[in-house]
């Protein structure tokens, strides 16, 4: 799809669908849905009032014009009740309207961007791209059948009226484009099953990153590893004849900026390993490397928008399957960080593998650690698919997180990390288990992590709920839903 910016008027413009929007029963139509109500001498107006439409949250009506408008058809969608308004609902309706022409078959469409309220065009510009490009994402790697079904739009525009909007529209377009296709490569990464998606597929990926944007990257191979110390990371990686790789991606090195370390977990298929889980949806594990997805894609447009931050990307990659070579229950591993930690359950191995790549990330100094897993199934029973479970030791960057993710509309729920909870994890004859009870899985998974970040600012994002969804949302088709993304990206924006 292509979305380009064009200098004109939504009520002058010959186009296939013109696209318009409308709050709930307005009081008096503004902006360019009124001037081409007046060009279609009072047809919108009219049929407002008449009911036909009513504006409420994403509801869509399509109208053909009869040579009444250069525009062959007209595409009314809701935006809800004015007081309530947001660029989170704004998204909503974007994709709404444009899965409405996608899946109409409808090849082309044009919308005029006009400032509202206290909302720019260059933000209602990024926003509405967001939502659009998320919105019809689709993942159709592996059909083969009927692939001239697949319906696409093929081209957008949208109409700024002066040359100043057309700058501050074609500003938020390109940065609402960056994000999105971002976005849309985590959900690649993580809708791909697998079989295809590895380790070494995922250290292709990084490196095919470094190489177009210039970043710094190092690949780690499991013996390479070993030789560093990582006994976390390796003990997992060992049981699968797929090779582990850990990946590290620099941008921005050596000049002198803030350092933010990035990490996510990699697991391209959790079996559970020896404490194998049961076969009833296993297959979604392979969305086990949601986080690593969701670290390269900000890498990758932390750099198209040239932040000006220091950024290290790392991923632990590896399967974990069960095999003659797989570590066991009742293991005792030594971490990079020089603890060591009793095996309970090969299941928690996400843990283990971010044990040694936060150590890993301390080497670099960060000014803060982020890191984004699908950690625990506790996580989902806690906060279900919507929420991302918020970890941290540092309140400052706990508010920038939540901040940010008001603004990216990616939600966060706080948990707590008291040092009681550190007391289900002690080990007879390790420093720690890698497991205690069932209950407060998710909380007793990040106070594991938060032994290996010493003093340094870190949030945990628990995505394990979010990464992949069975039902869709607005803009968030069913799937891997490359969550984190756009919240991490919002972080770094705002971060001086
Ligand atoms: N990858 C899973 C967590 C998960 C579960 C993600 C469901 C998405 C949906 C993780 O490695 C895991 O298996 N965790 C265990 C930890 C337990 C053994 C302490 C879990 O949550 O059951
Ligand atoms: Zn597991
Ligand atoms: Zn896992």
């Amino acid at each position: 799809m292509q979305i380009r910016v064009e200098k004109g008027a939504a009520e002058k413009f010959p186009c296939e669908l013109l696209l318009l929007f409308s709050f709930e029963s307005p009081e008096t139509l503004e902006g360019p849905i009124q001037s081409v109500d007046v060009e279609w001498k009072g047809f919108i107006s009219t049929l407002m009032k008449q009911g036909d439409f009513k504006g409420e949250l994403f509801e869509r009506k399509l109208f053909y014009t009869q040579g009444a408008l250069p525009a062959k058809r007209v595409l009314l969608t809701g935006l809800g009740k004015k007081g309530e308004f947001d660029l989170e609902k704004w998204r909503g309706a974007s994709s709404k309207a444009g899965q409405f022409v996608r899946d109409a078959g409808i090849k082309q469409f044009v919308f005029q961007v006009k400032k509202l309220d206290s909302y720019s065009e260059e933000d209602l510009a990024e926003s509405f791209v967001t939502g659009l490009l998320l919105g019809v994402y689709q993942y159709h790697e592996f059909k083969t059948l009927e692939r001239e079904k697949i319906k696409e739009i093929g081209e957008v525009i949208i109409l700024g009226e002066t040359m100043d909007e057309v700058k501050s529209l074609s500003d938020g377009l390109r940065t609402g484009k960056i994000i999105s296709e971002a976005v849309c490569m985590a959900r690649d990464l993580v809708n791909g099953p697998s079989n295809k998606i590895t380790p070494t597929v995922l250290s292709e990926k990084a490196q095919q990153i470094a190489k177009d944007h210039g970043m710094e990257i190092q690949v780690l191979d499991v013996s390479q590893a070993e030789a560093m110390g990582m006994g976390a990371f390796v003990a997992v990686a060992k049981g699968s004849q797929e090779p582990g790789k850990f990946i590290t991606l620099e941008y921005n090195k050596g000049k002198g900026l803030d350092t933010i370390a990035l990490v996510g977990k990699g697991i391209t298929f959790d079996s559970g390993g020896i404490s194998i889980k049961p076969s009833e949806g296993m297959g979604r594990m392979k969305d086990d490397m949601s986080g690593a997805a969701a670290v390269l894609a900000a890498m990758q447009a932390a750099s198209k928008l040239s932040l000006p931050l220091h950024l290290v990307g790392m991923i632990p990659a590896t399967e974990n399957l069960p095999s003659g070579k797989a570590y066991k229950p009742g293991d005792i591993l030594k971490t990079l960080s020089g603890q060591t930690v009793e095996v309970i359950s090969t299941d928690a191995e996400g843990r283990l593998i971010l044990s040694d790549a936060l150590t890993y990330s301390l080497r670099y100094q960060p000014k803060a650690i982020v890191d984004l897993a699908t950690l625990t199934g506790a996580i989902v029973i806690a906060l279900g698919d919507y929420v991302i479970g918020l970890f941290g030791n540092d309140e400052p960057l706990l508010k920038r997180i939540e901040e940010a993710s008001g603004k990216a509309g990616e939600k966060v729920w706080r948990l707590p990390l008291w040092d009681e909870y550190f007391d289900y994890l002690k080990s007879d004859v390790a420093d720690f288990m890698n497991v205690g009870t069932r209950a407060a899985g998710a909380i007793i998974g990040g106070i594991f992590l938060s032994k290996f970040v010493e003093k340094v600012p870190w949030v945990h994002l628990d995505i394990a709920g979010p990464a992949f969804i069975e039902k869709e949302r607005p803009y968030v088709p069913k799937g891997g839903t490359g969550v984190g993304v756009r919240l991490v990206v919002q972080l770094l924006r705002d971060w001086k």
